[in-house]
């Protein structure tokens, strides 16, 4: 199973950047080890997506109903029919800036299921509950409340664990603090979901850069990256691509 690499460019990108991001995206995706999803703001999904075919392109939130009166929502089939394949939901700063609960969460994955898109749910711990031990109870909640019951069933759908104290701060967990944690969140998939959540990619999110993507791919357990600022940057986005491993299950122990 490849790495996912997951560029979310948050509230951030114009038109300039996706021709920048697709050029150099054209010039090297066919030598990249891993693949490629690129989150772009929703009025960029359809240029990047024409720009860039065969790639993934995803959006950064959907509203969990079909249509209907909701201003400035958008609708699971609207990212679709713009070019979308993946949506991220749960992100920290939708549930801080929008006060998303798990519950809102939970249908939103129901409502980006039912459009064909592939969730990407993200949890994780604020640094309160890290500095008080709490972390692994905080995400496992969360997660568990999160997710629907039919969420492995289509084998689409991932996990994003981004630390909210390590989100565009230029710090991460300890490599031992991420495996531990890929490894609890690993443990509740697969007593969930059995043999299906063996399979659900696990991806670490926050501060993850060019000089520190090599260290936390090659973790256990990590499926890939989700990558926010250093997304915007087509050197440093494909950098951390190129870290990327051949092969992201299985592995047991943890490197360096
Ligand atoms: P960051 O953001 O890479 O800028 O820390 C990650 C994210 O919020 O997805």
């Amino acid at each position: 199973m490849r790495q996912i690499i997951i560029g979310n460019w948050k509230m951030n990108g114009s038109p300039a950047l996706v021709d920048e991001m697709a050029r150099a995206i054209y010039a090297c995706a066919a030598s990249l080890p891993c693949d490629l999803v690129l989150c772009p703001p929703a009025t960029l999904i359809a240029p990047l997506a024409q720009a860039l075919p065969g790639i993934a392109i995803g959006g950064q939130d959907c509203h969990e109903r079909e249509a209907g009166a909701h201003t400035g929502d958008i609708a699971a089939g609207m990212l679709r029919a713009a070019g979308a394949s993946h949506v991220i939901l749960g992100h920290s700063e939708r549930r801080a800036d929008h006060g998303e609960s798990d519950a809102m969460v939970r249908a939103k994955i129901g409502a980006a299921r039912a459009a064909g898109l592939t969730p990407i749910v993200c949890v994780g711990e604020d640094e309160a509950a890290r500095r008080a031990g709490d972390a692994e109870a905080v995400v496992i909640r969360q997660l568990t409340a999160s997710l629907p019951e039919d969420f492995a069933a289509n084998g689409l759908g991932m996990v994003a664990y981004e630390p909210i104290w390590a989100i565009g701060s230029g710090r991460i967990p300890s490599a031992t603090e991420i495996a531990a944690m890929h490894g609890a969140i690993r443990a509740a998939l697969r007593a969930r979901f059995g043999e299906a959540g063996a399979a659900i990619a696990i991806l670490y999110g926050g501060s993850v850069k060019p000089g520190n993507a090599a260290a936390v791919l090659a973790l256990p357990e990590v499926g890939g990256a989700l990558v926010g600022g250093a997304s915007l940057v087509p050197a440093d986005f494909l950098a951390i691509a190129g870290a990327a491993t051949a092969e992201a299950l299985g592995r047991t122990a943890v490197a360096g």
